[in-house]
């Protein structure tokens, strides 16, 4: 292999958003894996602190999962931009775009429900013939606080709510970052929705305590004590849990393009006739 060779990337043929997702590690060294599918994921912290490398680790399991189906939106376009080909929809810094498709996903979520209704049935599963979809939104505030009108941004942040709080069960996870959960960014009752929270490098303990829940800084789980050079580490916390400190596993951008031009290739269209002539040939 010579010295310039693309970035070797060691994946399986795929996986499946119903597998723990690879995070990073945590203070012992020790492998952190999540269970996404069934909960929601909010980043919170100053800028640069590693949010977007947060949301990456996982846009590149759902893209080489063949069973999920992605919705990026991202306002710099450049973050989440190189999933941009294996994601359904891709949203830039564009409102209307983003209305469109978050109304999209309620009526998938409304239909999915109608289903599992119907079927005597709270959850999807895998076998279900549903393909899971794995929303991932960088960052929340500029949608819901920095462009389109007033009526807009209440628009964006009431579905963000109801895909949030309802999106579980149907099989639509959403993983957002923002750099200030704050009331007027995220409205507590939203933020309180996201089962996973990870505090990056914060500048005062309320701000860590907005991410993590009130009174952890207190207690000693305050994401000021993360060096501004240690990017990329976080405190995460699950439901009902303590928060754990964690270093994210950083995606490079090569890297980043090779598992998105394999997930591409996963992802092709197979066509029936493709099938028959290979079978005729
Ligand atoms: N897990 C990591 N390990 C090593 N370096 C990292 C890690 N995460 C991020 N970095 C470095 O920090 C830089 C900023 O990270 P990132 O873009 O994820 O921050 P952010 O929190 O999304 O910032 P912003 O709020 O401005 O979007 C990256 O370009 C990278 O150089
Ligand atoms: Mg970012």
């Amino acid at each position: 292999m010579s010295a310039n060779a693309p970035a070797v990337v060691p994946v399986g043929p795929s996986l499946s958003m119903y597998d723990p997702i690879y995070l990073g590690i945590d203070e012992f060294g020790e492998p952190v894996y999540l269970n996404l599918v069934y909960r929601n994921l909010l980043a919170g912290g100053e800028p640069g602190g590693g949010k977007s490398g947060l949301l990456n680790a996982v846009a590149a399991h759902a893209a080489l999962s063949v069973d999920t189906r992605l919705v990026l939106l991202d306002g710099k376009l450049v973050e989440l931009g190189l999933w941009a080909d294996v994601a359904d929809e891709f949203v830039g810094p564009d409102i209307t775009h983003a209305l469109t498709v978050l109304r999209r996903l309620q009526t998938v979520m409304n239909n999915r429900y109608a289903w599992l209704r119907a079927h005597g049935r709270r959850k999807i599963a895998p076998g279900d013939g549903m393909s899971v979809i794995t929303a991932i939104i960088d960052e929340i505030a500029f949608y819901s606080a920095t462009v389109g009108t007033k009526p807009e941004q209440e628009e964006f942040v009431a579905l963000l709510r109801d895909l949030v709080a309802r999106g579980r069960a149907a099989g639509i996870p959403v993983v957002a970052a923002t750099q200030r959960p704050s009331f007027d960014i995220i409205p507590t009752s939203l933020r309180d929705l996201f089962g996973y929270r990870a505090a990056f490098r914060c500048t005062t303990p309320n701000t860590s305590n907005i991410v993590l829940g009130h009174g952890w800084a207190e207690q000693g789980y305050t994401a000021t004590d993360i060096a501004p050079t240690n990017q990329g580490a976080a405190y995460l916390i699950a439901e009902g849990g303590t928060p754990r400190r964690i270093k994210v596993a950083y995606l490079s951008d090569t890297q980043i393009q090779a598992i998105a031009d394999y997930a591409a290739w996963v992802r092709r269209p197979t066509t029936s006739s493709r099938l028959d002539w290979e079978v005729a040939g």
